[in-house]
């Protein structure tokens, strides 16, 4: 998945129009945009889309954001949403795998009351948007099964740590958010999921939307969030492999399949072991 488009659940006007924006993936959002007395007329909303998206031939992927556990709304937000059956939910300022395989075992319980097969939701994690869940950020690896991306926000962060900005002048990240995102990548990377991007909130900049959308890809980061539908199609177009990047990744997987046993090949004067071959198998496995 490439864009992950936030929208906040309480809005049926943006919901709707999030449906055609091509995003990969909806974020029905229960946390940070809607306010606390808010909060029940926007689970019943995300509960009444969920159930008519169901209907829909082809649709996005379907994800809700749920309050994080120092909240105390978790348990009443996964008691509305869990018979929608959303693809997954987004888990807010996650603290290690501790907190993921407590987020697992509260969505088993109520799979099985919804009668909703058992592991159908995923998670998303932020796990790297608090002090808290960066220093775990290495304990995510085997948590559940259910785990299925990890991301970060210099937005709480900041907040946390009292900084004035997280970016400078000319838009780049400041040092202790540069270290956070980094730390994602690694997490994820040692858990094995995929690891995407934070949101670019100056929303109408869609030319530094592009340039920081390609620094997070060649970084490793294979999506990213979003907060305004103009967003999507940037974010999906640096996202999708070139017919060029494609024909190369296949050319280095052909060329070991050929060579039975070989531990490096050459294509056009250049040499490629393994690192090259599971870069490869993994562009064409995202291409599918
Ligand atoms: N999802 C779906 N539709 C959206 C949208 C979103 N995230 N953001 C804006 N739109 C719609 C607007 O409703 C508007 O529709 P219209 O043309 O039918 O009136 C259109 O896109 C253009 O919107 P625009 O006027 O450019 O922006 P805005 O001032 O209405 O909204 C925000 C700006 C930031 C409030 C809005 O983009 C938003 O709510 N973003 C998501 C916030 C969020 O979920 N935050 C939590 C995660 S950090
Ligand atoms: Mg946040």
């Amino acid at each position: 998945m490439r864009s992950f488009l936030f929208i906040p659940a309480d809005s049926p006007k943006k919901l709707d129009k999030g449906m055609g924006s091509g995003a990969d993936a909806l974020i029905l959002d229960l946390e940070d945009s809607i306010s606390n007395e808010r909060k029940d007329v926007a689970r019943k909303a995300a509960l009444e889309f969920l159930q008519n998206a169901a209907k829909e031939k082809t649709r996005p992927r379907l994800l809700v954001r749920i309050n994080g556990f120092v909240t105390g709304l978790t348990d009443a937000d996964l008691d509305v949403i869990v018979a929608g059956k959303p693809d997954a939910v987004m888990f807010p300022k996650a603290e290690g795998g501790a907190s993921i395989v407590h987020l697992d075992a509260k969505l088993t319980a109520r799979e099985a009351i919804a009668g909703v097969a058992e592991g159908h939701i995923k998670i998303v994690a932020q796990n790297v948007e608090s002090a808290a869940g960066l220093f775990l950020a290495g304990t995510l690896r085997g948590s559940s099964a259910r785990l299925i991306g990890c991301t970060w926000g210099p937005e709480d962060l900041s907040a946390e740590l009292g900084a004035e900005t997280n970016r400078t002048a000319d838009d780049a990240l400041t040092e202790p958010y540069r270290f956070a995102r980094s730390v994602c990548l690694f997490g994820a990377a040692a858990a094995q999921v995929p690891a995407i991007e934070t949101v670019y909130i100056d929303f109408r900049n869609l030319d530094g939307l592009r340039r920081d959308t390609g620094e997070a890809r060649r970084d490793g980061f294979t999506g990213r969030l979003a907060i305004h539908p103009a967003q999507v199609p940037v974010i999906n177009e640096v996202f999708t492999p070139t017919h060029e990047q494609i024909a190369h990744a296949q050319a280095i997987v052909d060329a070991f399949a050929a060579q039975k046993g070989a531990g490096a090949v050459g294509i056009d004067g250049k040499m490629y072991d393994r690192p090259h071959l599971v870069r490869a198998q993994a562009l064409l496995a995202r291409t599918r």
